[in-house]
């Protein structure tokens, strides 16, 4: 099969459609017969050397795809060839195949083409888990979600809309806050100008939930944003990685500060993310109700002009790429 190659000899870590091994699955895996993946950030600090990928990952870009199932490993039961899949992945999605353990596979709707459902994985997964396994956030609850209409910010938007929930975002430009206040967000702050902190006492009176991608750069600022009780999840450090804080904030207001990564779970956990999902949104999204939010659709081979538009930072949710027709 073919796959993406980052050329690490090259000053761009320039990128490359090759021909590598074919995957084979193992007891209990399926696998499939990529049509479409989607970029994330992790990808781009993966080919910039990084963010490998966990041990037994496959060591190709690519944490989602959607396709069809081409062939079962020893003991698989739950599965067919030909039917139409998605999955989050360790690895591994800009290619031609892969195999994936049974249990993170999802049937797509029929209504559903391969790029939808490529985008739906990493971003919904991470917005799930992050906002009501890790944060414990409550129907009539209000949340602060940084970079809204990023991919995760996109996703976690309508998650917390469709719990009730009151939802403030940062975003940094017009067309972006717009389309926020769209997805259901009551106040999109223009973070360049304001002091997100003032703006969310100001207009809530603070929040229960701060989803944070910043780290360093907004952590003082995510404290005093938060009410009594709140908590803070930290999934990235776009804005570094350290700071210097008041901890009496925390212990006066009993903060919780939380650090979390998805793709270094165990399959154990990402399994009960994808069951926990299921139950809860999926219905949702098989009715509708709750979309991916699609920027782009390139081909695979276009993956390094894919990474460019996240880089500058002029996506709005995901950018997908195609791998068949
Ligand atoms: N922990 C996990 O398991 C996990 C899982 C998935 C994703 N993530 C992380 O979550 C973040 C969002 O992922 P994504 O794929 O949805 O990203 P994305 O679509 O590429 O969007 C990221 C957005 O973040 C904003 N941004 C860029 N630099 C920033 C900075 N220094 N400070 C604050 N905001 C900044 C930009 O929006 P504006 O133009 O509005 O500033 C940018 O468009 C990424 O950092 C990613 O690595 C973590």
């Amino acid at each position: 099969m073919k796959a993406i190659l980052v050329d690490e000899q090259s000053p761009e870590r320039a990128l490359r459609w090759a021909e590598v091994p074919d995957p084979v699955p193992g007891p209990g895996e399926v696998l499939v017969d990529i049509h479409a993946t989607a970029v994330n950030r992790a990808d781009l600090l993966q080919r910039a050397g990084n963010y490998p990928p966990p041990p037994g990952a496959p060591p190709y870009l690519g944490l989602e795809m959607a396709g069809v199932v081409a062939g079962l490993g020893a003991g698989v039961k739950g599965w067919q060839p030909g039917e139409r899949v998605c999955a989050l992945l360790a690895g591994g999605g800009y290619a031609e195949g892969i195999a994936v353990p049974e249990q993170l596979l999802v049937r797509l709707p029929e209504d559903w083409n391969f790029a939808k459902a490529a985008a739906f994985p990493e971003v919904f997964y991470t917005a799930f888990v992050n906002l009501f396994m890790e944060a414990q956030l409550q129907p009539g609850e209000s949340v602060l979600i940084h970079g809204g209409a990023s991919g995760v910010g996109t996703a976690a938007i309508q998650l917390a809309r469709a719990e009730g929930c009151r939802v403030a975002v940062t975003a940094g430009t017009p067309v972006k806050r717009t389309r926020c206040l769209e997805l259901g967000a009551e106040l999109a702050i223009d973070y360049r100008e304001n002091d997100f902190a003032e703006v969310v006492l100001e207009r809530l009176g603070g929040v229960d939930v701060v989803l944070d991608i910043s780290g360093g750069a907004y952590l003082e600022r995510n404290l005093k944003a938060l009410k009594l009780k709140g908590r803070l999840v930290l999934i990235a450090l776009l804005g570094g990685p350290a700071a210097s804080i008041d901890l009496g904030l925390l212990l006066r207001k009993r903060l919780r500060l939380i650090g979390s990564l998805l793709r270094s779970r165990s399959l154990e956990e990402k399994t009960a993310i994808v069951q926990g999902f299921a139950t809860r949104f999926w219905p949702l999204m098989v009715a509708g109700r709750i979309a991916p939010v699609i920027e782009t659709v390139l081909p695979v081979q276009q993956a390094a002009e894919a990474h460019r538009l996240l880089a500058e930072n002029r996506n709005i949710g995901k950018v997908v790429l195609t791998v068949r027709e």
